[in-house]
């Protein structure tokens, strides 16, 4: 049993996002308790970056007692070989490999959620990676390219080649983000492999955090879009799995986490682009139940008018007005399931594993 428990704590961690898992919303997230890992985003290793990666703020640590994942994509052994020594010199606890980028620049380049489907390549590039990190080994997956059938083939030759553990993000390539993740997929994986499995996708609020350990059997819980949206949702988490009462966001944390983020970034750039800002205040929107919100903020020019109208229309609403408490209790979001999985429209994607057969 002790080889499948996770080597950090609180075994949940922040998802690497692209653009958003910057140094300094680690930081953020990290600080407001509760994550034991936060994660970078990826970084892209190919001929143009090797061998001199400059890596500037990438590995900077949020926290001391919070675990660094650095992500890397590619697929050419020797680069993967070079890119996991120096990111594991340049002090990350975890060395991961991206298997799961949907973008079609991703997949013309054959890395991310392409490789899914190349079990020699991922054997060859893993099991390289694995000699040279000599901390912890990870690789973060989506259930296939166009098909989940392979999952657990796939994952298993991943702990072939020696990883620590796997994150499973449990949508295929061709659905991007559509739909609800289907959690079937993570209970199938911790069940059958013999390393720890963490959990990814649709975890909207802190109880489905809990739901989703108890559902599947993960060993733990990865957290993206829903923490940009809900920063707490780690503290609060691990309020709830120790008995303790979860805090409960007002409209002025929120917006003081809108202006705390701005502030993060402004020590790093001169001008905090409004995209980035903009991107962020799209997911806090979507735990306003005034669906106008969104349409007004994301219509204003500026930071300062994108934080003006979060002070205005955010700011005075009560913890009960929002969707970010522990519970999730107005339920704008839908989280994952291992019970009713898939879109909306028509039936589950057909999993024919022969573990998931036997399990459902
Ligand atoms: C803006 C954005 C950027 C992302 N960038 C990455 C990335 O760099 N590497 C990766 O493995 N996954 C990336 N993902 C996928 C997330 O890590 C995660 O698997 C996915 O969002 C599902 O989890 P969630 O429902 O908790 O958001 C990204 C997702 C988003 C929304």
């Amino acid at each position: 049993v002790s080889s499948r428990a996770l080597p950090f704590a609180p075994t949940t961690m922040l998802a690497p996002m692209e653009g958003v898992s910057t140094a300094p919303f680690r930081a953020l997230i990290a600080d407001k308790g509760g994550v034991g890992v936060v994660s970078t985003e990826f970084v892209r290793i190919n001929d143009h970056h090797m061998p001199s990666l400059k890596l500037g703020r990438l590995v900077e640590r949020a926290r001391d007692d919070v675990w660094l994942s650095v992500q890397v994509m590619g697929r050419e052994v020797s680069h993967m070989e070079v890119a996991a020594r120096i990111m594991s010199d340049a002090g990350a606890d975890i060395v991961d490999i991206n298997l799961g980028c949907p973008s079609p620049k991703a997949v013309r380049g054959g890395v991310g959620s392409a490789m899914l489907k190349d079990h020699v390549l991922l054997h060859r590039v893993l099991s390289t990676m694995r000699r040279v990190v000599p901390r912890v080994l990870s690789a973060k997956m989506r259930a296939g390219f166009d098909d989940a059938s392979g999952a657990l083939a796939t994952a298993r030759v991943l702990v072939d080649a020696g990883v620590d553990f796997i994150v499973i993000h449990p949508r295929r390539r061709v659905d991007f983000y559509e739909g609800v993740a289907d959690w079937r997929i993570i209970r199938m994986l911790a069940r059958e492999l013999p390393v720890p499995v963490v959990g990814n996708g649709d975890v909207w609020n802190a109880r489905a955090a809990l739901r989703m350990r108890d559902e599947t059997g993960c060993a733990g819980v990865m957290i993206g879009r829903p923490a940009m949206r809900n920063p707490w949702i780690f503290t609060q988490a691990d309020a709830l799995a120790r008995g303790d009462t979860p805090f409960s966001p007002a409209g002025a944390d929120v917006a003081r986490y809108m202006r705390d983020f701005v502030e993060a970034y402004s020590t790093t750039m001169s001008r905090v682009p409004v995209g980035r800002v903009k991107e962020l205040v799209r997911m806090i929107a979507r735990a306003v139940p005034d669906r106008g919100f969104s349409r007004r903020v994301l219509m204003e020019q500026t930071v300062d008018d994108i934080l003006r109208r979060v002070d205005d229309e955010v700011g005075p609403l009560s913890p009960q007005e929002l969707d970010l408490d522990a519970e999730g209790s107005l339920r704008l979001e839908r989280s994952g399931s291992t019970i009713e999985p898939a879109s909306e429209e028509g039936p589950p994607p057909t999993v024919v594993d022969e573990g998931l057969r036997a399990i459902t």
